[in-house]
This record gives C-alpha cells, sequence and structure tokens, in this order.
C-alpha cells in the first residue's frame, strides 16, 4: 500500500489530494477570489489565503478519501516554480507533517507535475511523449522521456499563454482571471473578424507580447469611433483573440512533432482548459495521425492530484528529501 498526501501552494489555490497506490481518491480546492478585484493574484494576500486554507483542506481531502491521518505514507509537496510566499505555506506543512508522523518527505516540481496529470486516468501516453505546457506563468514544450526526465525543447520568450489570454481580457475590460471568459465568449463569435499578427520566430519558442500590443491598439483606434465597440463586437474580438493564440500554440506544436517524430501528443496547464484549444488540437491530432492527450478540467488547472500522483512515481522510487528542502520559486525543468 501506498497512501499519498499531495500538497499545491504554488499560486493562488491551496490543494490537497490522497492518491492510494496510483489511484486519487480526493482532490480538493480552495480558489481564493479575494484576487479578482485587484485585477491578478497579489502575492501577500495569497500566501495569507493559503494559511487559513491549508488545514481544512486537507482535512476535507483525508475524509473524503476515507482514510485517517495515520494511514499517510508519504507527503508531496509543490516545491517550485511559484510564488516564494505561498509556497512557503505548502512546503512547512508538508515538512510539520512528515516531521510529526515520521514519514518521508517528497518535493515536486509544479511544472513537471502538470505534465504528470496525464498519469492519473487512462489511456496513459507512452514514452517519449510530447506535451505543450501552457499556464498563467509558463509555456513550454517538454519531451517527455520519462516521470522524471523532461526536455525543455521550446518555451516563451515573453508572456505565457495564459497571461496572453488574461492580459488582452484586461484590455477588453473583462476581470480577472480573463481566460475562461474569452472561451466563454468566443463560442458565438466570429474568429476571422480581426486579423491579428503571428510572430515569426524560427525555433521551437513562442511569442505573444505583439499581439497584446495589436489588440490594445485595435480596441483604442475603434473606442475612439464609437464608445460602445466592446459591448457591441466583444464575441468577435474574443474569438479572434482565442483563435490567434490557439494557432501560435499549435503551429510550434507541430514543428516540435515533425522535428522529433513523436506521435504521442499531450497539453497540460490552465491554457489546457480552453475549448478552442482543444477542439483544434483534436482536430490536429485526426490530420496528423497523433495520440492526442487531453487532461480532465479538473487536472488542467492547479490541482494537488497531479502533485500526488507525481508523489506516488517518485515514492515508488524511493527517491525523499529531508526536513532542510526549502521552496524554489525557479526551477529549471
Ligand atoms: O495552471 P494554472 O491554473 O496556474 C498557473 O500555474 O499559472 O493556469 C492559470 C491560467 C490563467 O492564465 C487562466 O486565465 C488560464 O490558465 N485559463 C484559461 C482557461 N482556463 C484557465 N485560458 C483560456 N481558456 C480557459 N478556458
Ligand atoms: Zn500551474
Amino acid at each position: 500500500m501506498a497512501v499519498i498526501l499531495g500538497i499545491e501552494s504554488s499560486c493562488d489555490e491551496t490543494s490537497a489530494s490522497i492518491c492510494i497506490n496510483g489511484e486519487i481518491k480526493s482532490n480538493i480546492i480552495a480558489t481564493q477570489a479575494i484576487h479578482a478585484k485587484y485585477g491578478g493574484v497579489v502575492p501577500e494576500l495569497a500566501s495569507r489565503a493559503h494559511q487559513q486554507n491549508i488545514i481544512p483542506t486537507v482535512d476535507q481531502a483525508i475524509q473524503q478519501a476515507k482514510i485517517t491521518k495515520n494511514d499517510v505514507d508519504a507527503v508531496a509537496f509543490t516545491r517550485g516554480p511559484g510564488l516564494l510566499g505561498s509556497l512557503l505555506v505548502g512546503t512547512s506543512f508538508a515538512k510539520s507533517f512528515a516531521l510529526a508522523r515520521n514519514i518521508p518527505l517528497i518535493d515536486i516540481n509544479h511544472m513537471q507535475a502538470h505534465i504528470l496529470a496525464h498519469f492519473i486516468d487512462d489511456p496513459k501516453p507512452n514514452f517519449p511523449f510530447l506535451c505543450l505546457t501552457v499556464s498563467g506563468g509558463h509555456t513550454q514544450i517538454v519531451l517527455v522521456k520519462d516521470y522524471f526526465d523532461m526536455e525543455l525543447i521550446g518555451q516563451t520568450l515573453d508572456d505565457a499563454a495564459g497571461e496572453a489570454f488574461d492580459k488582452t481580457a484586461k484590455i477588453l475590460n473583462l476581470p480577472y482571471p480573463g481566460g475562461p471568459l474569452i472561451d466563454k465568449y468566443a463560442k458565438d463569435g466570429n474568429p476571422n473578424a480581426y486579423k491579428l499578427p503571428e510572430p515569426q520566430i524560427a525555433d521551437l519558442n513562442f511569442s505573444f507580447s505583439g499581439l497584446k500590443t495589436a489588440i490594445l491598439y485595435l480596441v483604442q483606434a475603434e473606442v475612439k469611433k464609437n464608445p460602445n465597440f466592446l459591448d457591441e463586437h466583444m464575441h468577435d474580438l474574443c474569438a479572434s483573440v482565442q483563435d490567434r493564440i490557439v494557432t501560435i500554440l499549435l503551429n510550434k506544436l507541430k514543428k516540435a512533432a515533425k522535428q522529433t517524430g513523436v506521435r504521442d501528443i499531450a497539453i497540460a496547464g490552465g491554457v489546457s482548459a480552453n475549448s478552442g484549444l482543444r477542439k483544434s488540437l483534436l482536430e490536429m491530432g485526426d490530420n496528423y495521425n497523433w495520440r492526442v492527450f487531453i487532461p480532465k478540467f479538473e487536472y488542467c488547472t492547479d490541482n494537488a492530484a497531479m502533485i500526488a500522483i507525481a508523489g506516488y512515481h517518485k515514492f515508488l522510487k524511493g527517491e525523499f528529501v529531508d526536513q532542510e528542502v526549502a521552496p524554489l520559486a525557479r526551477i529549471p525543468m
């Protein structure tokens, strides 16, 4: 038996999960509503909210899995990358839990965990596979050779894909986080209504800052002519923005698949919840004969189930850390 408690606190979600022998039994997520009125995550408020949420969230995860604290064999926690103050709460909690119960402690890289979420449910990808990891802080194409052997082959040079969604949403006067709202409004919009630029970058890297500027100039010029422009054209604007972000992402993924010859293709991270991206990836998969892997919605955005499953695979390898471990705001892949 291996009962793993997973803890995630890298940004603005406090989450706890129980994984028993590789099966997720609970995945509790406490979302922090406080940041919406500031238009983005406020680090100090995030760490305070983690402190309030961590104990009830872990209690609930243990209860829902129908076990007790005494049954937990190891604690896995997000060590980074993320906001240092937020990471500190999860790390300190995990360390004290492991110390008090005298059980092993397992450190997890948040970006690897997003990818390892593909090992929660069947069908699972075969190694090596490619994963496009797209979140609020990262945009990466990763060649996944084994559970903890991952090579970064492409990344963003400026904004992350999630940031591109959230920053353009802000220009469109939508509240934070704007990604899910752009997705919602895009559903009844025309993706070809506005022509937006595709950056010309030769390798597998991404850039989204030009897109943001293009939308800003477009909106400023149109609102000058018609003050109701945003309200009248919201759906078309969202559809055009989303379509451009999705094509930028998928064109690079196509290129990576061609270069590596890999045909098991996965997406991960908060932006993989985007319905336009999911739909276009499935179509591309059909065209190129890929096996496409898309996580369930609850395993796309930040969650502790991905930490617990990653912890389970480290537990099998016997890879533990001691009480000296500290969180890191940045960790390489
Ligand atoms: O992975 P995640 O939950 O947190 C980070 O580690 O960053 O990703 C959050 C990002 C935010 O930028 C949010 O706007 C974006 O994922 N996101 C979406 C959607 N759902 C979440 N973007 C576009 N469409 C969505 N449906
Ligand atoms: Zn994340």
